[in-house]
């Protein structure tokens, strides 16, 4: 396949390097062009194009810029893209980085909202891991503990093609239904980002709270952007513990106890 990624940040360079490894073309694009993307283009086998080039004749295209951005795109960007051609939206919606959008704030589905600039049926996906995860995680079909990915779409024939992509760079996918399901793993909810196998992440789904996610979502970006430092790998299993998993695992509440200290103002490591 022919992989355009809209976006060469800390999610768009791993899923640069994954799609790569899987044996697909892949071209990325930032906004400040290709020759910014020269390192990456290197380490990962991508070819660095133009935003304007970005979505020619490519089989699956990955949206992955934070969500103030979507609307400064060309406007004529998926122009040229047959209607069923996967569109990935990785996007989560962050009032302290985007600002307030308000029909988002108003409860409309943040992928559905993209979808609708884009003029272009989305798919969400890779939204609710972090890049840490999406980098160190990836496990053959069949490991143990092999982090499940949910996907959400209208499109049936993008959604089996999103599927098939997680799976092949080594994630068991999860078929989550329609957009209109996708809120129940925004930011804010218990499937987010806390690594779940096959067997947890549907209990995580459907214990999702629509009213209570934006809430939680703010209070936990307040706290991390007080201790902007803090490993990633912690933030996996507080995400973990406050998901009702691993509450017996030592390490889970090793993770609370660093991030009070990091709060206090003295991370050690
Ligand atoms: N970081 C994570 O762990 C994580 C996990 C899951 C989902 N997400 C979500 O995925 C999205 C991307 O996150 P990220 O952490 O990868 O972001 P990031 O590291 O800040 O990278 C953003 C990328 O988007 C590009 N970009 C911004 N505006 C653009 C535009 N108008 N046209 C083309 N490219 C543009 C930037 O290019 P320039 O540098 O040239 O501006 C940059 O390459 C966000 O919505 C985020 O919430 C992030």
């Amino acid at each position: 396949m022919k992989i355009g990624i809209v976006g060469a940040g800390n999610i768009g360079s791993v899923l640069a390097r994954h799609f790569g490894s899987a044996g697909h073309v892949v071209v990325i694009a930032n906004s400040r062009g290709p020759e910014t993307l020269v390192g990456l283009a290197r380490e990962t086998g991508a070819t660095a194009v133009s935003i304007a080039e970005v979505a020619d004749k490519v089989d699956c295209l990955v949206l992955t810029i934070p969500m103030k951005s979507v609307p400064l795109l060309p406007r004529n960007l998926l122009a040229r893209l047959p209607a069923g051609t996967p569109v990935i939206d990785t996007g989560n919606y962050y009032p302290l980085r985007d600002g307030r959008i308000e029909e988002i704030d108003r409860g409309r589905i943040e992928s559905e909202w993209t979808g609708q600039i884009l003029r272009h049926s989305v798919i969400k996906a890779f939204n609710n891991i972090t890049a840490y995860s999406l980098a160190n995680k990836s496990l053959p079909k069949g490991a143990a503990n092999r982090v499940a990915l949910p996907v959400a779409g209208d499109d049936q024939y993008a959604r089996q093609v999103v599927l098939g992509l997680l799976d092949q760079i080594g994630f068991d996918p999860y078929d989550a239904g329609t957009l209109a399901e996708s809120w129940r793993y925004q930011p804010g909810t218990p499937a987010y980002c806390p690594d779940p196998t096959l067997t947890q992440l549907p209990g995580l789904l459907q214990r999702a709270d629509r009213t209570k996610a934006p809430g939680n979502r703010d209070q936990a970006a307040k706290m991390m952007a007080k201790v902007p430092d803090f490993p990633p790998s912690e933030l996996v299993r507080l995400a973990r513990l406050s998901a009702g998993l691993d509450i017996f695992n030592p390490r889970a509440w090793l993770a609370v106890f660093r991030l009070g200290i990091a709060m206090l103002g003295g991370v050690r490591r």
